[in-house]
């Protein structure tokens, strides 16, 4: 039996990939504040609580003895002038984009390096390569995600553990909820894709380990842009860790 481990599944980008893990025959443990539709095991926990985090990890890991696949996904953002936003509700979002993965990816890459295999998948954004006006700190957040999410991917896969961050644009989902997006809603809306394709992307990365896959939007010319900072970025990572390793 596979396990995977989901982060913020209970809508969403995170409710798609259960759904699609579900599909593909895996047994999906859903962690979320409010409780998930899909899992097999639901948690109705917020990821920033650490303790709580190396306790689920440690439940999952008595109860099947592994883990195939974690997914770290949970995530907000908060829109507007760093002039207007409120410093808790920022160190709030770090905790959630970065500090959560962190605790799980530490309590999980031991199990995996055991096991010689695994996948960790960081749901990261196109905002941490395109440092965004109004999603300052958001960005900043991601991007310290895709930096540690890179680094390790060097280290991890002379253990077989692949390390993947995915990078979609905007995304249909309830993300624009949160009351600093009102009126701004629109701007993401009209280039937006469907959940299902981040989705298709987790399995992907699961199959192949790439290192990095983007999820463009609707945006014509959006995906020769990515693709020309995939090249740079790629080739820079391919020297470092050779040189590192
Ligand atoms: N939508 C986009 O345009 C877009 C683009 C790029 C990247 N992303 C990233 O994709 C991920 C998912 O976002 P989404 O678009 O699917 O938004 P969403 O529809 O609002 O879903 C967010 C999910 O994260 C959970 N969550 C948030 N904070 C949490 C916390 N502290 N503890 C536990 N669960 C928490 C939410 O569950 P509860 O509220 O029940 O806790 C929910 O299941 C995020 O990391 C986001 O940054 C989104």
């Amino acid at each position: 039996m596979k396990i995977a481990i989901v982060t913020g599944a209970s809508k969403g980008i995170g409710k798609a990939i259960a759904v699609r893990l579900k599909n593909e025959g895996y047994n999906v443990i859903a962690i979320s504040r409010t409780k998930s539709e899909v899992g097999d095991i639901i948690y109705e926990t917020d990821v920033t609580d650490k303790e709580n985090d190396f306790r689920i990890v440690k439940e999952i890991v008595n109860k099947f003895g592994r883990i195939d696949v974690l997914v770290n996904n949970a995530g907000f953002g908060i829109y507007g002038s760093f002039l207007d936003t409120s410093i808790d509700e920022e160190d709030y979002m770090i905790k959630t984009l970065f500090n959560a993965p962190l605790y799980f990816i530490k309590a999980v890459y031991p199990i995996m390096v055991r096991q010689r295999e695994g996948n960790i998948i960081n749901i990261i954004s196109e905002a941490a390569y395109v440092a965004t006006p109004k999603l300052i700190v958001y960005s900043a957040a991601k991007a310290a995600l895709a930096h540690f999410t890179n680094a390790l991917w060097a280290e991890a896969r002379k253990y077989n553990v692949k390390v993947s961050g995915i990078y979609p644009g905007p995304v249909k989902t309830n993300f624009t909820s949160h009351p600093s997006f009102k009126n701004s809603e629109d701007k993401f809306s009209k280039y937006a894709v469907e959940p299902e394709k981040v989705a298709n992307a987790v399995i992907k990365a699961i199959k192949s380990g790439k290192r990095e896959i983007y999820v463009p939007s609707k945006l014509k010319i959006e995906p020769y842009f990515l693709k020309l900072s995939m090249i740079m970025q790629d080739f820079t990572y391919w020297i470092v860790s050779k040189y590192f390793s």
